[in-house]
């Protein structure tokens, strides 16, 4: 359950790959509800919401007790710090999402209408929609950082680092 000295515990290697697969489909749900033209998306956008609300915070509850494995030899101090910030804001970005999506929701009193299929508000007229898109942007590159220094170290560095991960050996 806990971490080993050179990889993640069983239970937050599955807590980082649930995320991982909620995370992308709130990014896909949502924008298919808005470029998409699909605002039935946002029937799937809820409930996963939340459930990645739940999910997060049991993340960070089990971070502070669970160790963490230490960062592969040789990782230069600005890696090291980059790596640390991206981390941080992969927990505190998806949770703005969540405060300022479930807060959009209730103001305009949305929630009946989206599951019954109704004609929506307009979410663009609420003042919120404009850090909930803001943070969507910034969680992509987040995304692209994170998932972009990942395969690096895998078949540039060849250090095997999604086996800390524990995917593959
Ligand atoms: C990590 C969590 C979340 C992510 C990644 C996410 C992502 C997105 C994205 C990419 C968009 C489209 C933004 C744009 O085109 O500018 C969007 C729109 C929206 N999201 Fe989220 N969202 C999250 C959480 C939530 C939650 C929890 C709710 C509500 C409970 C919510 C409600 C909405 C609404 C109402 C819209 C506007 C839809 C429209 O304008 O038709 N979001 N979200």
């Amino acid at each position: 359950m806990n971490a080993a000295t050179d990889r993640y515990g069983r239970l937050a290697a599955t807590f980082h790959w649930v995320a991982a697969a909620l995370i992308l489909l709130m990014l896909g749900s949502g924008f298919a509800a808005t470029w998409g033209g699909l605002p039935v998306a946002l029937q799937l956008h809820l409930p996963a919401g939340i459930a990645l609300l739940v999910l997060t915070v049991a993340r960070i509850v089990w971070a502070l007790r669970d160790r963490r494995p230490p960062l592969p030899a040789g990782t230069p101090p600005w890696q090291a710090m980059v790596a640390r910030t991206t981390h941080i804001l992969l927990y505190v970005v998806p949770l703005g999402l969540v405060v300022s999506g479930m807060g959009m929701v209730i103001i305009s009193d949305a929630a009946a209408a989206i599951f019954a299929g109704d004609r929506l508000p307009d979410f663009d007229a609420l003042l919120l929609r404009v850090p909930h898109g803001l943070g969507a942007r910034l969680l992509l590159a987040l995304l692209a950082l994170h998932i972009g220094a990942a395969l690096y170290h895998q078949w540039v560095l060849r250090d095997r680092l999604l086996a800390r991960m524990r995917l593959g050996a």
